[in-house]
Order: C-alpha cells, then structure tokens, then sequence
C-alpha cells in the first residue's frame, strides 16, 4: 500500500520545491504553508498568500497541486487559501498608525487626471478581496472622495456622519471601506486657504486622532501637484509607496514624470504609474479610439524603470457614477473597466508585497 507512506515530510519536501514567481523563493521557506494533512493518500494545506488580492492565486495552485501529486500514491490535494498581509511601512516612533499596514499614496503631476476616480475604485477593488481598506482624502484643496462615496454631509447621507467616541474621531464607513475627508469637517463651500505648515498639521491630526483600527491597506488621496503641500505630506505620513495616476497627453506625462522623480528624491517607493484615460472603445461599435494617443505611461514606466500597473479607459459612466456617488466597481461588477481595476489592485497588491520581502 504504497499511499500510506506519504508523510506530511514528504508534501512539504515537494511543496518546497514550489517557488513564489514575485518573491524568487520557496513556498515552505517563506512560510506560506499551513495546515498539511495527509490521509488515505488525499493530501490538503493552505497557502496563506501575502495579500488576499494575490494575482498569482492560480498559478500557485496549479504548481502546488501538481508538485504534491508527483507524490506515490497521492490520490487527491485540495488547497485552501488564507492570507497575512505583511505591514510595510517606514515605522518609526512617532508612526501615528501603528494598525495600519500599509500606506499607499496616490498621486499626480496635476489636477483632473482621475486620481480621485482610481482612489476610490482600487479601495474597493482591495476591498472586494476581503482586505481590510480605509481611504483617507489628504486633497485638502479639493476633497471629492465623499461626493464619489455617496457620503458627502448634507446630502442627505444621514447616519454616515464622523462623529467622537473616547477622544478619537470615528470614520465614516461606506461600501466597507472607512473613509476620511477634510469635507467632514468644513462648512459648505469653505474655501480653504492654509498653507503647507498647516495643512501637514491637519493631515497629522487625521492620523494621529482618528480610529482607524487595523487596516491592510490605506489609500490615500494626495493633493495634485508637486508644491510644497504634497512634500509635507509625503513626509508626515509614513508611507510604503506612492502610485503616480497619469493621462496619455504629453504635457500630463512630463508633470507625472516630476512628481514621481520628486518622491523618489524623498525617498519613497514608487509602486508604479497608471494612466487613466488611456483609450475609448465606442459604445455603440465597439472600435477603440487612443483619443490622446495611449501607451505614454507604459512606455514612461520602462525609461524611468518602474512598474506600470494598467490603463484604464475614458468611459461616460466611470464619471457618471463618481458624480452621483454610487462608485463604478459596485455599480457594473461585471464590467471590463471592473475586471481592469481588479487587475490593477492585484499588480499594486503585488509590488508591495514584493517590496515587503526585500
Ligand atoms: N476614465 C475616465 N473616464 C471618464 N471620466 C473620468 C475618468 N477618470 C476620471 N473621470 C472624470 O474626470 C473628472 C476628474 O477626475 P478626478 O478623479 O476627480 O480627478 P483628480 O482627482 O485627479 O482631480 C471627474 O469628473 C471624473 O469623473
Ligand atoms: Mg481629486
């Protein structure tokens, strides 16, 4: 009875000879087995990946199952998935969020390129892969995430208010995600007028008096631009990273360019670039139009050697659906701009866990 010498010994011997396509090293020797049982000859573990929003989930299936049925006398494998996102930030002792693990900042050369419109939708795309995802609006000049959200105060979102509870502010919670705005807390059609010193001690104050509790991911919305606001901010915040959002025109790409060589100069990792705006596909005939000529960003990504993360589409109801607060992800699940986000999260998701095991 050949099967019932397979040991637990054994599935691990075979399973650490399974490499981790990103971290260039064995399934065993980064941990990431638990759980084996062997019995009758059908084997079962669980690969516990870096982040639930793992890309690789598939093909680290397939190669584990095909290395344990190698096996003599293996009959069946079945294999579970659990997930440990590792933290990765540059802590330090004044770290004003210790639960959060991860603090990606999205930024752009300047305004209206749709970084707002990424923020929110790769949140919930994380978010949609069970990781535990607060977005934290730091456009101090122009907050839109509650509008996109559908919580913006005043309009009649009733009960998704901050309110105090011990001494911290509580976020508001919408569609899973625990949201932080400036727009929470001003008067209706306030401008404001600070300059960087304050506004740093604002965006202090949201992380420092606010209850995040623990987060997987924080996503935050950064102001556009490469002023002396954003340097602050960069810098206040501990941050793993910094996603740039670019659009294809040339004068866009040459700003997106400054602002990643600014937070490189900062030293904060870039976890790649993304162009929004990229292309049109015709509603109506299905041709695809590269109305401001697409492919910029992707081509920017390997000169300055940094990942591209993906492109998404101009699209009528990815702004239809910001302005009326019913965010797209959630409102066309199916949908190929969907599958995009998806795809984009998991890269983003990807580059940092890459970046946690260096
Ligand atoms: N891919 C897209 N297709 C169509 N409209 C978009 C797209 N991305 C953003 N928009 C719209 O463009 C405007 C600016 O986007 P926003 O996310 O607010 O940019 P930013 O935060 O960079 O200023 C918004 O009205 C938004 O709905
Ligand atoms: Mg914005």
């Amino acid at each position: 009875m050949p099967n019932e010498n397979v040991t637990e010994k054994d599935v691990l011997r075979a399973l650490s000879q399974v490499q981790d396509p990103d971290l260039k090293k064995d399934l065993v020797a980064l941990g990431m087995i638990k759980d084996v049982r062997v019995k009758d000859g059908e084997i079962s573990f669980t690969i516990v990946l870096t982040t639930p929003a793992c890309p690789l989930k598939n093909k680290l299936e397939n190669d584990s199952r095909d290395a344990v049925l190698k096996l003599p006398g293996v009959k069946a494998v079945k294999v579970k998935f659990d997930s440990s996102v590792v933290p990765f930030k540059k802590i330090s002792a004044e770290d004003l969020i210790p639960q959060v693990k991860n603090t990606i900042a999205v930024a752009s050369g300047k305004g209206g390129v749709g970084k707002s419109t990424i923020s929110v939708n790769l949140a919930l795309a994380l978010s949609d892969c069970l990781a535990k995802v607060g977005l934290f609006d730091a456009d101090i000049y122009g907050p839109t995430i509650p509008q996109m959200l559908g919580v913006k105060s005043g309009n009649g979102s009733v009960g998704k208010e901050v309110y105090a509870k011990a001494g911290k502010i509580i976020p508001v919670e919408n569609f899973n995600l625990k949201i932080i705005s400036i727009d929470f807390f001003l008067e209706e059609s306030t401008p404001v007028i600070w300059r960087g010193p304050l506004v740093a001690g604002a965006i202090q104050q949201f992380l420092r008096d606010v209850d995040w509790g623990e987060l997987d991911y924080m996503i935050i919305d950064l102001p556009p631009g490469t002023g002396d606001a954003q340097l602050t901010l960069a810098q206040t915040i501990p941050l793993t990273g910094v996603v740039i959002v670019t659009t294809p025109q040339d004068v866009a790409k040459k700003i997106a360019v400054k602002a990643l060589k600014l937070f490189q100069q900062l030293n904060v990792p870039i976890l790649g670039i993304i162009e929004n705006m990229s292309y049109f596909v015709c509603p109506h005939c299905g041709k695809r139009s590269d109305i401001f000529n697409s492919g910029g960003g992707r081509k920017a990504g390997q000169d300055l050697g940094v990942p591209f993360l993906g492109e998404i589409p101009l699209d009528m109801n990815l702004r239809v659906s910001g302005d009326e607060g019913e965010p797209f992800l959630l409102k066309f699940p199916d949908s190929e701009i969907s599958q995009i986000f998806a795809q984009i999260a998991g890269n983003l998701a990807r580059q940092i866990s890459i970046l946690s095991h260096k």
